[in-house]
């Protein structure tokens, strides 16, 4: 490897794209590598250092105009991003060659496959970044192929699915989009797309760790050049021994630490339940009222993350009648409310970041997933990985209060939480296995340094 070599990140501006990209863009600048992570932003801004001083942050425009209303059509927006991008992005790299600092490869979110050729215009390495586990693209992949067709109807007959190495999938353990591809035309382009251009990748890489997704591994390593590098999630959680400093990165939006903290520092071990959704999800109002009674009925203290656009929905004087049982919050330190030790479960969507990150750092967790990937990886996580319990829905998918109740008192208190307790050690070392030196994940991404 050439001492400092550069490197382009270009995640997808969202939550769950732009935090794990981040976490890799700190892995590499630590085995000496400068990147430049662009960022698509409401405001671009000029360029700026990171407390890691190899690592510089470049805002660009997501293609509106300031004071501009951002468009609620995702079609129409994902159109000005990719123009947007197209349109900086070789300015950019032209401008890093001739200030002597040219990038060798760009690694971007596998949500916007045409970025490959933008980087091989422009002389680039290619490097592919899924921010979803193989389990899920597998499947994507199969669609894209034409070996399996979609829509599946999701709550019509048990229709069954699989695929290699995979355990039988019902129809609800897909995908969302490919039984409700009506719905989501525009998404359920994209999430194929994402496989459309993989053959000609020159690095392909993925935020999962070998051991997990181990028999479905040997396959696709035969057909890309795959390196898996995850869990993201950075060492001073998987690790407490390994010093590092104590960085929030990008996840911080507001979040009330002191108060999540100490509010958890007053409970007794393994007392309380995590509640949190991502950043994108949005439940029906019904749907939160009604996971609000379960977790006030469920008798246990829990920490409920609900993000500021969704707290009307809560009941009248909810806040109130829980009292000292529950904290609302519109946004939390999730790793550092993971890793505390108050923390019995976790009630989880599933976004596949909270998902790993539970396995890693050994947090029981409830499933209880609303759309895309997520059905796919509670799947894996309750019946695979066996780090928790998935919740059952009625046949319009609606989860009643009565089965919140049931699966908190499952995994906080039952038989079953014991044995779960036990899978999740065992993955908690496995991952931290992963990311330490030399472990798998650590060399390849050694080798992804050393392809540069
Ligand atoms: C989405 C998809 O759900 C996910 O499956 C896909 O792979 C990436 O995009 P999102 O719905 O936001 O992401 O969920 P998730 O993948 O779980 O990511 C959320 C991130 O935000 C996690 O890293 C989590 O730690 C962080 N978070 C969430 C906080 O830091 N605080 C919070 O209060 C909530």
């Amino acid at each position: 490897m050439k001492e400092g070599s550069h490197v382009i990140v270009l995640p997808f501006p969202a939550q769950g794209h732009i935090t794990p990209m981040s976490q890799f863009c700190k892995r590499l600048a630590s085995k000496g590598l400068k990147l430049t992570l662009v960022l698509v932003s409401d405001k671009p801004s000029p360029p700026y250092k990171t407390e890691h001083d190899s690592i510089t942050v470049v805002p660009i425009s997501n293609g509106f105009e300031e004071g501009e209303e951002r468009s609620q059509d995702l079609d129409d927006y994902m159109e000005r991003v990719e123009a947007s991008i197209k349109n900086s992005l070789p300015k950019l790299i032209e401008d890093m060659k001739v200030s002597g600092n040219p990038p060798r490869a760009l690694v971007y979110d596998s949500t916007m496959p045409w970025l490959l050729d933008v980087a091989h215009t422009y002389g680039l390495s290619g490097a592919v970044f899924f921010t979803q586990p193989w389990i899920v693209s597998a499947i994507y992949y199969h669609v894209f192929k034409g070996s399996f067709s979609v829509p599946y109807t999701k709550y019509g007959h048990s229709t069954l699915a699989s695929f290699p190495s995979f355990p039988m999938l019902n129809a609800n353990d897909l995908p969302s989009f490919l039984c409700e591809s009506s719905s989501y035309p525009y998404i359920l382009r994209t999430v194929i797309d994402q496989l459309s251009n993989i053959d000609r990748v020159d690095i392909v890489l993925c935020n999962t760790f070998d051991k997990l997704e181990e028999k479905l591994l040997k396959w696709v390593q035969s057909v890309w050049p795959v390196l898996n590098i995850g869990p993201t999630v950075p060492s001073m959680y998987l690790d407490k021994r390994l010093p590092e400093d104590k960085n929030y990165g990008f996840s911080l939006f507001g979040a009330k630490v002191a108060e999540c903290m100490e509010w958890l520092n007053s409970k007794q071990p393994s007392s309380v339940v995590y509640v949190s959704f991502g950043s994108l999800v949005v439940l029906k109002e019904d749907q939160l009222i009604e996971l609000a009674a379960g977790l006030k009925q469920s008798g246990h203290f829990f920490l409920w993350v609900v993000r500021e656009t969704e707290k009307n929905k809560l009941p009248e004087n909810y806040v109130e009648e829980i009292g000292e049982k529950g904290l609302i919050v519109s946004w939390s330190p999730q790793l550092e409310v993971l890793t505390h030790k108050s923390i019995g479960c976790f009630l989880t969507h599933c976004g596949w970041n909270s998902t790993l990150e539970g396995l890693s750092l050994g947090v029981p967790m409830i499933g209880m997933p609303h759309w895309a990937d997520q059905p796919t990886n509670a799947k894996f996580m309750e019946d695979v990985w066996k780090v928790g319990v998935r919740v059952k829905a009625d046949g319009d998918g609606f989860v009643r209060r009565e089965e919140i109740v049931r699966r908190v008192g499952e995994v906080m208190e039952g038989e079953k939480g014991k044995e779960i307790r036990k899978s999740t050690e065992k993955w908690k070392e496995l991952a931290r296995e992963a990311v330490s030196q030399g472990g798998s994940s650590d060399k390849s991404i050694d080798e992804f340094v050393s392809m540069l």
